[in-house]
């Protein structure tokens, strides 16, 4: 099939490179000339694993292109997802003027039977407004043609992204035509297997489907911090509470892990954006709010640690301390740090008088757009922790679940861990002489 795809961020660039993957023809479209020059050099503008090989591979063998011609695009095209950004507005709605543009530009040169697919998430109602938008650009050329819009709303995670979207655990589709319904079908019908589901429903639900999986999933990550918090004043252990709860098939083990808070570009925004939407319809979506206010206040739990432990109580209470910190995107597998809890933690310390030096596998340029020589770095993990005060982990990389820890103890001013991720065995690692504090495990 003939698809265009407009936005190479996240979201687009995989999905445009896993459909010309699974045969079709594919234009990623972006109006950033320099990110879609590198693009053709097989410059990949985001860290994300194995899409720089698929998309490398797809477009020497021509069935991936890239271009800044929106219009030209549209022309040779049945299908044109949008996945531009919508960033939050000022009172946390999604702002969807880049859609909506989109949607314009489409409407202006579009020549025979197209389908708009909204492929970004966008609030309730979002469909309707493309609709309308293509529709008056159609009248204004005095023409009637016919069209069809989408909700295709996307479920992939950053650092899983590709397997994720090949091997969804479901698709969701959300339309009021029929043989658009078929269309879609055929376009995913190489990632369904047995074990996944393709569900076609009407576009309202589509898009609401978006934002209640985010929310749901975000509901449960404050609900699992706040166990952990009461679990730490009394001397409850959240990993075996998490064992004991996750045996129900009821509530499945996933998405329990207590920590610093959620972070990235999803969650933040799509909970702030669903208690918008509901304002906007007089309802007051309390459960969220809260949600919201926890995961803000988990952020600081970390620190909060840090400062009964090394700090005097003084405004500046960790003056002259040093803390070593592991992990600073959001999560593993992404150099993403927006929302990250890294940057309120680190801000945090840094009021408090500390020093920071930090480590992460992929972050570190990113980190410095944040901090720039407010606090150090290194590319070694183990460099930093010499000489400082304690370690703090604050984001879950792969390198740091099994360290050496007799070289952490040579290497530390004292054996102090504060572990925002749980990582280590409490008991095994008091065994080997360490001071541990982790999250809702004191017990
Ligand atoms: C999230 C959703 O998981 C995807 O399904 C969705 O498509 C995506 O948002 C989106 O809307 O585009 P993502 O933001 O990439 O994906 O990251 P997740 O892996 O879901 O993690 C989000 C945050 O939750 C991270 O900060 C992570 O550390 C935190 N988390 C996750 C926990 O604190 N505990 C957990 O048990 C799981």
């Amino acid at each position: 099939m003939k698809i265009c795809i407009i936005g190479t961020g996240y979201v687009g660039l995989v999905a445009g490179t896993c459909f010309a993957e699974s045969g079709n023809d594919v234009i990623c479209v972006d109006v950033d000339e320099a990110k879609i020059e590198g693009l053709k050099q097989g410059v990949i503008p985001i860290y994300e694993p194995g899409l720089k090989e698929l998309v490398i591979r797809n477009f020497a063998e021509g069935r991936l292109s890239f271009t800044t011609d929106l219009a030209a695009a549209v022309k040779v095209s049945l299908i044109n997802f949008i996945a531009v950004g919508t960033p939050p507005g000022e009172d946390g709605s999604a702002d969807l003027q880049y859609v909506l543009d989109v949607a314009r530009v489409i409407g202006r040169n579009m020549e025979g039977f197209k389908i708009l697919v909204d492929k970004s998430t966008v609030p309730v109602g979002t469909a309707d407004k493309v609709r309308g938008v293509v529709r008056e650009e159609l009248q204004k050329r005095g023409r009637d043609i016919e069209f069809d819009v989408v909700s295709n709303p996307e479920f992939m995670k950053e650092g899983a992204a590709i397997d994720d979207f090949m091997k969804p655990d479901r698709v969701v589709i959300g339309t009021d035509n029929v043989r658009t319904g078929e269309i879609m079908k055929e376009l995913y019908s190489p990632f369904m297997r047995k074990t996944n589901r393709l569900i076609i429903m009407d576009i309202r639900s589509a898009e609401m489907t978006k934002y209640a999986a985010n929310a749901m999933l975000a509901t449960k990550i404050s609900f699992m911090n706040q166990i952990a918090n009461l679990c730490d004043r009394m001397g409850a252990d959240v990993s075996a509470v998490r064992e004991g709860i996750g045996s129900d098939s009821r509530i499945g083990y996933d998405f329990l892990f207590p920590g610093v808070g959620y972070g990235g570009s999803c969650f933040p925004k799509d909970v702030k954006a669903l208690v918008k939407t509901a304002e906007e319809n007089d309802y007051d979506f309390m459960l969220l709010k809260a949600v919201e206010e926890v995961n803000e206040l988990q952020k600081l739990v970390l620190t909060d640690k840090i400062i009964r432990c090394l700090g005097d109580g003084s405004t500046e209470s960790l003056k002259g301390r040093t803390i070593a910190i592991w992990g600073l995107s959001f999560k593993p597998r992404t150099d993403d740090m927006r929302e990250a809890p890294s940057v309120v933690i680190i801000s945090r310390l840094l009021e408090l008088g500390a020093k920071v030096c930090a480590h992460d596998p992929e972050a570190i340029k990113e980190a410095r757009k944040i901090f720039g020589d407010r606090i150090t770095y290194s590319n070694n993990q183990y460099e930093i922790l010499k000489g400082a005060d304690a370690l703090a982990i604050v984001t879950e990389w792969n390198e740091y679940r099994t360290p050496d820890f007799e070289r952490i103890k040579t290497l530390l001013k004292r054996p102090l861990i504060f572990d925002g991720r749980n990582l280590y065995e409490p008991s095994r690692i008091k065994e080997a002489g360490f001071e541990y504090l982790p999250i809702g495990r004191n017990g």
